[in-house]
């Protein structure tokens, strides 16, 4: 078969090990052939492609980013884009089209495979918060570089016996924020599924200084809503083409909110898209090849619309309708784990 690959979206540590494995097994099980379409949905619309082989998907596994690159390119606002995009199919004689993606993405595979396309989907977002999917690749590398961070600024911290805010990526989902804030051992744990009551993060912060510890870390997701600002914090007030704002601050107006009321010295930091930078984890290399493995196997088994999943321990597939109806946010279980951890006094 003649196979069309793409990464769109933010991009995430592991793109490259899905393109290498599917290009792997696709060549030397199946005798398919590939090409890549550079910047997401942008270069099926352009038609800029790079021939994907053995070669070119040699030495990769362990490179973060994408060979591909990526872009947020919404087909669905581009006058004549679906057909632009359906004419670039048909004219590089596609069997089949592999999109690397999260929800954004997907709808795009969504809306092509209703028009008749052959897409197969792969999770890809480092906030976790696919449907149907317990793990997307990228997040355990997103975790990782987290709870580093948290791990070292706590001896900076206890130094200067002072509260540090650090603000992590998710958008609306809080699976960095309590994955991180509970591996690095966060005094306090902040996630926009869940309200911020700010006179509990001044209660725990101070039982911290009680406790005789006096410094406090404090890990907040971007998109969690403070009480007293309406909505999420953003980096002005444009939106990317699938509607979504840039998230940030909510670190910064925390800690000028927990040294007004408490009157230590705090500080802020944003991790950002260091979080998305570098080489994969080991566990996400694994699923990444797993997922790409079951994606190429997909295309053979013709399941096309369907989304390749992670199920427990097993990799199986879902209809991409069903990944991208809802986000998959943290429920009850997850704020059990830190209340239980939290001081009641
Ligand atoms: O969806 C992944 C993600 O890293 C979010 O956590 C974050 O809000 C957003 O992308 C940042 O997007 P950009 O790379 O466009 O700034």
């Amino acid at each position: 078969m003649r196979i069309g690959m793409l990464t769109g979206g933010g991009d995430c540590p592991g793109l490259n090990a899905v393109i290498r494995a599917v290009v792997r097994k696709g060549i030397l099980h199946y005798g398919d052939e590939f090409i890549g379409f550079m910047q997401g949905w942008r270069g099926v619309l352009d038609d800029v492609t790079m021939p994907l082989t053995l070669e070119t998907t040699s030495g990769i596994l362990q490179r973060g980013g994408t060979i591909l690159k990526s872009s947020r390119t919404n087909v669905k606002k581009i006058p004549g884009g679906f057909e632009q995009a359906l004419k670039v199919i048909q004219d590089e004689k596609l069997d089949a089209l592999i999109a690397l993606g999260g929800d954004d993405t997907q709808s795009i595979s969504l809306e092509l495979s209703k028009r008749g396309i052959k897409v197969v989907g792969v999770p890809k977002t480092i906030d976790n918060d696919l449907n149907g999917t317990d793990v997307c690749f990228g997040f355990d590398t997103a975790v990782t570089i987290a709870t580093e961070a948290v791990d070292r600024l706590h001896s900076t911290t206890e130094a200067h016996s002072r509260v540090q805010v650090v603000e992590v990526m998710g958008r609306d989902a809080g699976w960095i924020a309590v994955t991180a804030g509970v591996a690095g051992g966060a005094d306090v744990i902040l996630a926009p599924e869940k309200p911020i009551d700010i006179d509990e993060v001044v209660r725990l912060v101070k039982a911290r200084w009680e406790s005789g510890k006096k410094f406090a870390i404090v890990v907040v997701a971007e998109g969690a809503k403070l009480p007293h600002v309406e909505g999420q914090l953003t980096v002005g007030d444009k939106l990317d083409s699938f509607g979504h704002a840039r998230l940030s601050g909510i670190g910064q107006a925390l800690a000028e909110e927990i040294e007004k009321r408490t009157g230590y010295e705090t500080r802020s930091v944003n991790l950002g898209h260091t979080q998305r930078g570098g080489v994969p984890t080991a566990y996400d290399r694994v699923l990444a090849q797993r997922y790409g493995l079951h994606a190429i196997d997909m295309v053979h088994q013709q399941k096309w619309g369907r989304i390749a999943v992670l199920k427990g321990t097993d990799i199986t597939d879902i209809t991409i309708k069903e990944a991208i109806a809802t986000n998959r946010r943290l429920d009850q279980r997850f704020f059990d784990v830190i209340a239980g951890l939290e001081s009641k006094v």
